[in-house]
């Protein structure tokens, strides 16, 4: 029997209403599986702790979470604490304390009706974007001179180290080898003359050691592009930081939305936990109303559990999302139902536990 310990960090608006959903999901799992067992554990940590405390999340915190088998987060921001002092003070401090430097962006359409992409379908569709997610171009190094004079000079600085860079793209080969499909490499050589230079550089050096996996390297300008001209042609893709944060929205776009995107920051040593998280953000505007959609929280539940070895209860979850899709009847807002989060969340539940119950008595 598995014990998982979880940690939840709800943080700010809609943050707290997906992640109730997820949690659902979480204990239905414990329900049916045998083998599965969640603890949880809620920390308070986000905009509102920091309007009373002056501070995101305790001192301690990444101590205080370092023991737990995964964080499950919901979302961070609000406009009552400047954005990069609320990011940079607890989910980036996550990220970048648990070395948590591989990002997992599935980009999957479900339901070719999700798609604003004329003659495009699921089996264009479906791909995965690798994000390096522990320095480049959020590295946070930089200088502000001169600050308010018209001699300002302000720089932020990109960091790639030679470990730093290999280590994600000997992650991508590993996972394209294992996947037995392609990878593709997004990168800026021709503008970014040191950095992605040398990005390239060390791709082509890598991929020596992995003859089987055919490659591919665009760059991002183009590979923009691609995503929305012909998304087949990727497979599995590795890039930066930032180029990461950016096309994940994009891919994000042409599968459904922000509603449905899910991301998994692993360490993949296992020398700290991992978070899952939607990624949506805390979309003040709707926060509190209960309309937010619970699909992305409950999709990183399913990264979740590939994380933990439960490869079945990963693909029940996405299954159970492809179901509620098609179904169409209890879809949020933003996928132009009418229902509620709880309401989302709760026929999800309905069509897991039958897909699952089903397939036993098989
Ligand atoms: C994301 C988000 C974050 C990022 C922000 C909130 C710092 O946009 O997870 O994609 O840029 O990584
Ligand atoms: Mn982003």
């Amino acid at each position: 029997m598995k014990r998982l310990k979880i940690a939840l960090i709800p943080g700010d608006g809609i943050g707290k209403e997906v992640l109730q959903e997820g949690v659902k999901v979480l204990k239905t799992i414990d329900k049916i599986d045998n083998n599965l067992f969640f603890e949880f554990e809620e920390f308070p940590w986000g905009c509102d702790y920091y309007v009373k405390n002056g501070k995101m999340m305790d001192d301690n915190g990444l101590e205080q979470l370092k023991d737990f088998d995964a964080i499950y987060l919901g979302a961070v921001g609000h406009p009552s604490v400047p954005d990069h002092v609320s990011l940079w003070d607890l989910l980036l401090k996550i990220r970048k304390g648990f070395d948590q430097y591989v990002n997992l962006r599935e980009i999957t359409l479900l339901n070719q009706s999700l798609t604003p992409l004329k003659d495009k379908s699921e089996k264009n569709i479906d791909f995965l974007v690798i994000r390096e997610n522990s320095e480049g171009e959020y590295a946070g190094v930089g200088e502000w001179m001169n600050k308010g004079t018209p001699e300002e000079v302000v720089l932020q600085t990109s960091v790639f180290s030679r470990k730093g860079t290999e280590r994600i793209i000997r992650y991508a080969f590993e996972e394209a080898r294992r996947q037995k499909k392609s990878l593709t490499s997004i990168s800026k050589g021709n503008a970014l003359n040191y950095s992605m230079v040398f990005w390239d550089q060390v791709f082509n050096e890598i991929s020596q050691e992995y003859p089987d996996v055919k490659t591919y390297s665009y760059l991002v300008d183009a590979a923009s592009m691609y995503f929305i001209k012909e998304p087949e042609r990727f497979e599995i893709v590795v890039t930066t930081n930032l180029f990461g944060d950016i096309l994940t929205d994009l891919g994000a776009a042409i599968t459904g939305g922000l509603g449905l995107a899910a991301g998994a920051n692993i360490n993949p040593e296992r020398q700290f936990p991992p978070m899952f998280e939607p990624i949506h953000g805390s979309a003040p505007d709707i926060a509190g109303k209960g309309i937010a959609n619970p699909l992305a929280a409950i999709w990183s539940v399913a990264q979740m559990m590939e994380y933990f070895h439960e490869g079945n209860w990963k693909d029940y979850i996405i299954e159970s999302i492809r179901v509620l899709l098609k179904e169409g009847r209890y879809l949020t807002r933003d996928l132009g139902g009418k229902s509620l989060t709880t309401e989302t969340g709760d026929r999800l539940i309905e069509i897991l536990t039958q897909m699952v119950t089903e397939n036993k008595s098989k």
